[in-house]
């Protein structure tokens, strides 16, 4: 890799900047997937299974096909030739789901896709849907771990990191009559993503070997390639495009079965072809959060300090698709320091949709598991429950043998206390009331990694001073148009109003998979590099220009010495603008790339921390459970801008509150089907659900880790919510809940 480059000087980075895709959004003027026209588009509906498990024994189409308006009714029994069956990994797309849609008769979950019609109205299409005649053989379908006994495996790794860790004598520990222990079982349900927007494709065969698409997705390179694969296309034949994505949370970034039918009936037909997912198809069609049973046990000394840590995880997986919910991650793996460390994950196979990632994966249910489990440990030591968190708090990476780069967990807790009146609460459940409701105040830590993976990013100068900034990435409406915007205005000095960024369309340089809360790490460091090299190249051009003041001199002196300025400093200065450069030269603009790459490994561990506390009343005639208000202080590193981090955690916090109070995917036990498939049955906060949240930052700009000093923070806000609402529950009440959500039924 090249050398890292010099930390950035913040002068736009660091200010509140308003959404520069602000305007476009709330003018309508911002084209969403599904706005864009394609001339003579069909209109296709998805059909999926009503069993779980079994076959499809008939699947007659005719009165559907004679239907007016309806172009064709594509199955299993008409489906598609692939030109490879794509799994290319990392930076060359996402499968979660492995078999190809409409490949054979075989059902292996509820909401499987079993039909595509395709109709010159939607309206047609819908219908036609309606008149297909489809029998099934049909098996009791097995839906969760217990009915799968034989089916575990222990995977070793996940985007190659280990599930599988063992450090210290743990048995030991946990046999020693001198040390307290404690064992707790905790569980979280399915959860599904669920975006405002719901995936949609609109596929355009321009020539015969040249695909359009506009494909709801976090990873346009990742849908190009896995497409190109597939059509046994060159790469540059298939453009993807999505500028603006209606909300993701994991859901957007693998491809699935839907967008590779869209391109092949659009294929077959001759003509353009769109497809949305209805609600109730999100349900099945785009992966969810898996459930996870998770067994966490402490030993530790009298005054608190842990000898031993063990974490185990089982989660769920679909008999066509792998994921690990590596509840590991966010919890033994990096929380707490003891000699003994074990964390371990098992995979059951049930027929249930492909599990996949969803904001936080592994994270979010593994913060819930291990900050409860310190709560309860911390009650039966007698200690409060922020100092028991503190005394075994590392500064080394706890399973891995570095130091973090910067953690500031303890400052975090020690300002949220403050602000927060932790010093007010009485340690004693029930004790706390308001009137004729309980009172509980609880805390959580929220842990997410620091990713930075591969980018290029290509800056364009132009001759009227503004700049052009390109690459393959996404704002999923995270606010990274306007984050990157700022980092690349003071990459040159410009003033934010002089940048124009532009993002997700496959044209572009390569972008990764907006995901793993790596956007602003990863293409903040392209467009730093790309800055370096763009004044290189405008150095190269003045040194051996006599007209030009910095003549003769060595290009490794030059460097930018003021906004838009290049020179040498040092006696005697000179300097001079990059705009008269290159209305001197005749040019109209001049461009650079720079390249990131993907870099877990160094000298350091890179992962953000943070500290929530919460506060709940419950009735307990009624004991529904109301957040009364939430702070966090978040140690994210730089902040690049303190209005769409603070945003970013809001977002994340009252996603953590949904885990924590209502979100549960159910499962029909004898079709398999999810029956909470509409925003009705499936329960997302609204805004009354919403207290009042306060958002703080800690810490200081990671440098170590990019020279723009920020590590991500579209992830962390999730995790710990659940758990600082239950240990609150606990506070108020004395009931310790350790099943999600924590519903009413739980606390009667
Ligand atoms: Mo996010 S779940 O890493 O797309």
């Amino acid at each position: 890799m090249s050398a890292e480059p010099k930390p950035l000087e913040a002068r736009a980075v660091g200010q509140p900047l308003t959404r520069v895709d602000g305007l476009r959004k709330v003018t309508g003027t911002a084209t969403y997937v599904r706005e864009f026209q394609a001339p003579g588009r069909l209109h296709a509906v998805l059909m999926t299974s009503a069993v779980a498990k079994g076959r499809i024994t008939k699947f007659d189409a005719g009165a559907a096909e004679r239907l007016p308006g309806v172009r064709a009714v594509f199955s299993h029994l008409n489906g598609f030739e692939w030109k490879a069956d794509p799994k290319p990994g990392q930076d060359g797309g996402i499968r979660i789901e492995e078999r190809l849609p409409l490949s054979d008769a075989v059902i292996s979950y509820g909401g499987q896709i079993v039909g595509l019609v395709v109709a010159e109205t939607l309206e047609v299409a819908r219908e036609a849907a309606g008149l297909v005649r489809i029998a099934y053989t049909s098996e009791t379908p097995t839906l969760v771990a217990a009915d799968a006994p034989d089916t575990a495996t222990k995977p070793a790794k996940n985007n190659g990191q280990p599930l599988q860790f063992s450090k210290g004598d743990g048995e030991a520990a946990r046999a020693d009559r001198n040390l307290r222990q404690f064992e707790g079982t905790y569980t979280t349900p399915t959860e599904t993503h669920h975006p405002m927007e719901c995936s949609a494709t609109t596929a355009w065969w321009v020539k015969a070997d040249r695909l359009v698409v506009y494909d709801t997705t976090q990873f346009v390179k990742g849908v190009q390639n896995i497409l190109a694969l597939a059509f046994g296309l060159p790469r540059e034949n298939v453009r993807v495009i999505c500028p603006y994505v209606g909300g993701a949370f994991g859901c957007k970034g693998p491809v699935w079965p839907h967008t590779l039918l869209a391109a092949a009936a659009a294929q077959r037909l001759g003509r353009p072809v769109s497809l949305e997912l209805s609600r109730a198809q999100m349900a099945s069609c785009t992966g969810h959060r898996s459930p996870t049973v998770q067994r966490v046990a402490f030993s530790a000394k009298t005054d608190g300090q842990l000898q031993a840590i063990r974490h185990l995880t089982e989660s769920l997986r679909s008999p066509v698709g792998t994921f690990v919910e590596a509840c590991g991650f966010g919890g033994a793996k990096v929380l707490y320091q003891a000699p003994a460390i074990e964390f371990g994950h098992t995979l059951h196979t049930v027929n249930v949709a492909p599990p996949s990632f969803m904001r936080a994966p592994g994270e979010a249910p593994g913060t819930f598991a291990m900050e409860c489990a310190i709560d309860e440990l911390a009650v039966q030591l007698g200690q409060d429950p922020i100092t028991l968190r503190l005394a075994n708090d590392p500064l080394q990476h706890p399973t891995e043998d570095k130091p973090f780069s910067t953690k500031n967990l303890s400052r975090c807790y020690r300002r949220g206390a403050e602000r927060f009146g932790w010093s007010s609460r009485t340690p004693e459940p029930g004790s706390m009331t308001q009137g004729r409701l309980l009172r509980g105040l609880g805390v959580a830590t929220a842990t997410y990694p620091a990713n930075r993976w591969n980018a290029t990013a290509r800056l364009e100068l132009r001759a009227d001073g503004t700049l052009r900034v390109q690459c393959a990435a996404h704002d999923l409406g995270t606010g990274a148009y306007t984050v990157l915007t700022q980092i690349a205005a003071d990459a040159l000095g410009l003033a934010p109003a002089q940048v124009q960024v532009e993002l997700g369309c496959s044209d572009h340089p390569f972008g990764p998979v907006a995901g793993g809360s790596n956007t602003t790490a990863t293409v903040g460091s392209a467009i730093v590099r790309a800055a370096e090299a763009l004044v290189a190249k405008f150095a190269a051009l003045a040194v051996r220009d006599e007209r030009s003041p910095l003549s003769g001199r060595k290009p490794e002196e030059v460097t930018l010495v003021a906004p838009l300025r290049i020179g040498v400093t040092g006696p005697p200065g000179a300097s001079e603008n990059l705009v008269v450069i290159l209305l001197r030269h005749g040019l109209s603009n001049l461009a650079a790339d720079g390249v990131q790459e993907r870099s877990s490994g160094g000298q350091h561990a890179f992962q953000s921390f943070g500290a929530h506390f919460c506060e709940v009343l419950i009735d307990p005639a009624a004991p529904r459970v109301q957040v009364r208000r939430v702070l966090s202080v978040i140690d994210g590193g730089r902040i690049v801008n303190p209005r769409t981090a603070r945003s970013q955690i809001l977002g994340g916090v009252v996603m953590g509150l949904g885990m924590a109070l209502m979100e549960e995917t159910i499962y029909d036990p004898a079709t398999g089907l999810p029956v909470t498939r509409n925003l009705a049955d499936y329960h997302v906060p609204v805004n009354a659900d919403v207290p009042e949240i306060e958002v703080l930052f800690e810490g200081e700009p990671d440098l170590a880790f990019n020279p723009v000093g920020a590590r991500g923070l579209g992830e962390i806000g999730t995790t710990g919510i659940a758990a600082a609402v239950a240990n609150a529950v606990y506070h108020a009440s004395g009931r310790r809940v350790r099943e999600l959500p924590l519903t009413l039924d739980k606390l009667l």
